[in-house]
Parts: structure tokens; C-alpha cells; sequence
């Protein structure tokens, strides 16, 4: 069975020094709730304070972004090396802030998360539409082409490295969420989109995860969908009783 995976995205927020504080509070919190990973992706000058004080818990810990080439001039960026040395897990790909403010498109999605992959992070790759583009009824359309484009040449051996999160754009930092059936259908098109690319098999076991104003009190609606296998939590990630609550929801 795939595995629920909730992870946190924090964004541009929280210094190194309030990392490592709010990482050794929610350690000893989260300890044993072992029935979902736990990944905190933070800014990159918090990754070595986020690094340390996850030693020996079961917080993992993760990038925002990943530059698509090994080394070279890119000012500005990171590679994947640099990240797994650090000692980096995972990595947040194509987050609907970077398309929209930094110019990402499906193909540098594609190349970050080959990148990611071949250097052996777990790349969270995230797809969804705007409200325009719901509105439109072009949802299952644009969810299915940004998932195969982000994962084109990818293998299927590559594949259980892979999560898709579905973020509704609408949804994401607005306080508006998903209907849990709205959330289970834009997951339930990224796993087909998988099933054609990769075979149902794969599709099956990918874990694909919903965020957008994922919180304390709809994470248990959220993740009781069949297709729902975990979400990616921005605002609520930064705040220590709502990151356990939704951690709670996918133990219970
Ligand atoms: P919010 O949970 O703040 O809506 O952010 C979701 C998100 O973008 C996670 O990547």
C-alpha cells in the first residue's frame, strides 16, 4: 500500500535559530506516529539547523527547490548535490509560487525533478489549476498534462521516489479548501494521469497528497479520501499543535 506522507512547506518563513526551536518542540510531540512519514521542507538557510535537530527523530527533512544542473553559473541556485550533502531527503518541485513569481515552467518542472531523482531525493512535484482554469472545466485536462509533462522520462523504478501533490491554486494560502470530493477527484485525475504514463501498478502505489488550506480541522475529512494519501501544509505547517493535529488525523 502506498504511504500517507504529510509534509510541511514553510515557505519564505522561520529563521534558522526558530527552526531549530520549533523542530526540537514538535520532535518529542510527533515521536512513534509512525503511520505517516513526516517531512518538513524549509528555506535553504535553514536546512542544516533543520538537519541537526531532526538527528535521531522521525521528522524528515526537506528543500524547496532544486536547480535542474549539476554545477555551474546559476546564480542563486542549489543543486541536488548540495542538498543530499546537506542531508536533504526530499524536495518540493514546481509549487505553484515559483510558476507564478519565478518563471518555472512544466518543462524546468520536468528537468528539477530528474535532477532530484538522480541524485536520490523524493521529489514532491506539485500540479493544479487556477480558479480560471476550473471554472473553464479545464481541471482533469491541466492536471493530466502537468502531471506527464513533470514526469516525462522519469522510470518507473524512479517512480516510488516520486509524490505528486495536487494544490489547487485557488485553494493554496486563501483559507479556501478543497471539498474533500473536490480534493479526491484532483487526486484521482493525477493517479490516472500516472496510470496512462506508468501502468496502473505505479499509479497505485504513488502517494499523492492534497494541499491548499489543509488544516487542524479538515485534515481527517481531507485524508479520509481514498485518494487522498497526505497533503502538503503550508500556513499550518508553521504552527506546532495544527502540524500535530493533521499528523494526528493520518495515525488515527
Ligand atoms: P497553505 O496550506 O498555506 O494553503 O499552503 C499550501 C501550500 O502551498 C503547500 O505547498
Amino acid at each position: 500500500m502506498r504511504k500517507t506522507v504529510i509534509a510541511g512547506n514553510w515557505k519564505m518563513n522561520m529563521t534558522p535559530a526558530k527552526t531549530a526551536e520549533f523542530i526540537k518542540a514538535l520532535a518529542p510531540i510527533v515521536a512513534g506516529k509512525d503511520k505517516c512519514d513526516i517531512v518538513l521542507c524549509v528555506p535553504a538557510i535553514d536546512i542544516p539547523a533543520a538537519v541537526e535537530a531532526a538527528k535521531g527523530t522521525n521528522i524528515k527533512i526537506g528543500a524547496e527547490n532544486v536547480h535542474f544542473k549539476a554545477s555551474g553559473a546559476y546564480t542563486g541556485e542549489i543543486s541536488a548535490e548540495m542538498l543530499t550533502e546537506a542531508g536533504v531527503e526530499y524536495v518540493v518541485i514546481g509549487h505553484s509560487e515559483r510558476r507564478q513569481y519565478f518563471g518555472e515552467t512544466d518543462k524546468t518542472v520536468n528537468l528539477r525533478t530528474l535532477a532530484a531523482l538522480n541524485a536520490g531525493l523524493k521529489a514532491i512535484v506539485c500540479v493544479g489549476e487556477t480558479l480560471e482554469e476550473r471554472e473553464l472545466g479545464y481541471t482533469e485536462t491541466l492536471l493530466k498534462y502537468q502531471t506527464k509533462m513533470a514526469l516525462t522520462n522519469v522510470t518507473a523504478e524512479q517512480m516510488k521516489n516520486v509524490i505528486v501533490a495536487y494544490e489547487p491554486v485557488w485553494a493554496i494560502g486563501t483559507g479556501v479548501t478543497a471539498t474533500a470530493e473536490q480534493a479526491d477527484e484532483g487526486n484521482g485525475y493525477v493517479r490516472a494521469a500516472i496510470a496512462e504514463a506508468f501502468g496502473a501498478d505505479v499509479a497505485e502505489a504513488t502517494t499523492v497528497q492534497y494541499g491548499g488550506s489543509m488544516n487542524d480541522k479538515n485534515a481527517a475529512e481531507l485524508l479520509a479520501k481514498t485518494n487522498v494519501d497526505g497533503g502538503l501544509i503550508g500556513g499550518a505547517s508553521l504552527k506546532t499543535d495544527a502540524f500535530t493535529a493533521i499528523v494526528d488525523a493520518a495515525n488515527a
